[in-house]
Order: structure tokens, then sequence, then C-alpha cells
């Protein structure tokens, strides 16, 4: 059955990933955080990964354990190698398995390119695509071993690469984050490509303007949110909520013959707004 928010917003409560164990990266805030919590809403047991702010990935864990499902939190850094793999085999130990990743650990260390250091440059890039390569690769060693549990699902695994409007939309100021986002839209379908075969489907959500605490100068003031509206012809800004809903139906088998896309969800972002009126 689905409901809806007091908006009148869909918001889905079956339980289509019954019995999956998901590992979200990046949950204890903003788009992890909602995503995580939109999981285990609909039946999956949830690893909630965050890299600094324990206190608030406990919080995500204890509203996820409030639908019946299981959870923890794991403290990582998903672009140190060592810890990822470490975050895979204590997820095998403790939940048997790993069925769908959602490799959202990202972070925006913005400057103009003459005045961007090397270490903000590869900080982004360290975080935003090395992190997903490397949670990727962790997450589908063990989908290979497993292979298909039928009565789980149809797919062996599921990832899901959370990218962003600007892995297509070139965004001055930001080209740390623009060119980790384009990398991860060619690394998302070069995996989908490889691991196909064995019935792995790796997809992104590309995000438009989501209201979270990384974007918060661009909708906290009314003016500011005015500027940010003429972007989205929905003419909304986006709520964590929609991703999450979006995430969950994707990795889920109702979109099982959905591999190597990108669903965007921008309110419009990416329809070139500019031209509503002009050309
Ligand atoms: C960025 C946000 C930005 C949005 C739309 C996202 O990927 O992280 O800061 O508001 O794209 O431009």
């Amino acid at each position: 059955m689905g409901t809806s928010d007091n908006e009148g917003r869909r918001t889905t409560s079956y339980p289509l990933l019954k019995g999956q164990k998901a590992l979200v990266t990046g949950a204890n805030s903003g788009i992890g955080r909602a995503t995580a919590i939109g999981l285990g809403r609909v039946g999956a047991d949830v690893v909630v990964n965050y890299v600094a702010g324990r206190e608030a990935a406990e919080e995500v864990v204890r509203e996820i354990e409030g639908f019946g499902v299981r959870a923890y939190a794991h403290e990582a850094d998903v672009s140190q190698e060592d810890q990822v793999t470490g975050m895979i085999s204590r997820m095998v130990d403790e939940f048997g398995t790993i069925d769908v990743l959602v490799a959202n650990a990202g972070l925006q260390r913005d400057a103009a390119a003459t005045e961007m250091t090397l270490a903000q440059w590869q900080k982004v890039l360290d975080v935003n695509l090395t992190g997903q390569f490397l949670c990727a690769r962790e997450a589908a060693k063990e989908f290979m071993r497993r292979g298909v549990v039928p009565e789980v699902s149809c797919a062996a695994g599921k990832i899901i690469c959370m990218s962003s409007v600007h892995q297509i939309i070139p965004w001055a100021g930001h080209v740390n984050y623009a060119a980790s986002k384009g990398g991860v839209l060619m690394m998302m379908q070069t995996l989908a490509q490889e691991l196909a075969p064995h019935r792995i489907r790796v997809n992104a959500v590309a995000p438009g303007a989501i209201r979270t605490p990384i974007n918060r100068s661009a909708w906290e003031s009314a003016e500011a949110e005015a500027d940010l509206l003429r972007l989205i012809p929905y003419n909304r800004v986006g709520d964590p909520e929609d991703i999450a809903t979006a995430v969950a139906a994707l990795a889920s088998d109702l979109f099982d013959y959905v591999v190597g896309a990108t669903l965007y969800v921008d309110g419009g972002m990416t329809l070139f707004p500019g031209f509503e009126t002009g050309g």
C-alpha cells in the first residue's frame, strides 16, 4: 500500500526490499540519512556508514530499528581501502551478505579554479570517486561469491551510485566536484557493462538541488531560494526523501531490467531551464 505525506507526495511503505541487506555510505546526514531510513522503511536491514558524527549515525540506526529491521552504525572513511574492506567484511559477518550498496558519501570543497589547492582537488576526487569505486569493488566481490538467491532478489546485487546533475552540467567554481561526478557517470556505466553478466545491476541516481547541509547557502534565505528556483522547472527545492524513494525503487526487483541508467531526480534541472522563454 502506498501512502502520502502531508504535502500529498507519495511515500512508499510496502516491503520492496524485504530481507535484503543494504549499506549506505555517508548515512548520518542529508541524502544518505534519508536513504538509509527509506531502505529500512521498505524492509531492508541497513548498515549506516559515517566518517564523523557518531551520535547522528546512532540516531539513524534507532529510527531504522523502529521499522522492525536490523541496523548498526559503522565508522569508515570510504577513501581508505583498508577501512572499506573492513566495513564490508564486518557486514558479511553480521548480516551474512550485502544485497544493495548505495555509494552515497560525498563532499564539496569549492574554490575558483585558479585558487583551488591540490588538497581541495584531491580530497573531492578521493571521497566522491575513489570512495565509490572501492565500495563498489568490495560489494561486487561479495555479490559474485554469493550469486543470485531467488527468494531474496532476481539480481545477485545492486549498486546505486549517488551522482549529481553535475555529472553533465558544468559548474563554475566547483571543478573538483563536477569532475568527480563526471567520473562517476563513466565509472558507473563501465561497471554496469562489466558486472551485468554476473547479474549485478549498477545504476545511478543524480539529484538536483536537494535541501541538505551541503548546499544550505543556496536555499537558506528567501532570496537565495528564489534564485535557485529559476533553475528548477518544477519550482520546488527537492527533499532528501525524493532521493530515498528513487533509490529504493531502483534497488528493487521492480527495476530488474534497468542496468547502467542514471535516474535524474532534479525537478527538471537538467532540462535547460533557460530555454523556457529563450532560444
Ligand atoms: C550539489 C549541490 C547543488 C546541486 C544542484 C549537487 O550535486 O552538491 O550543492 O545545489 O548539485 O546544483
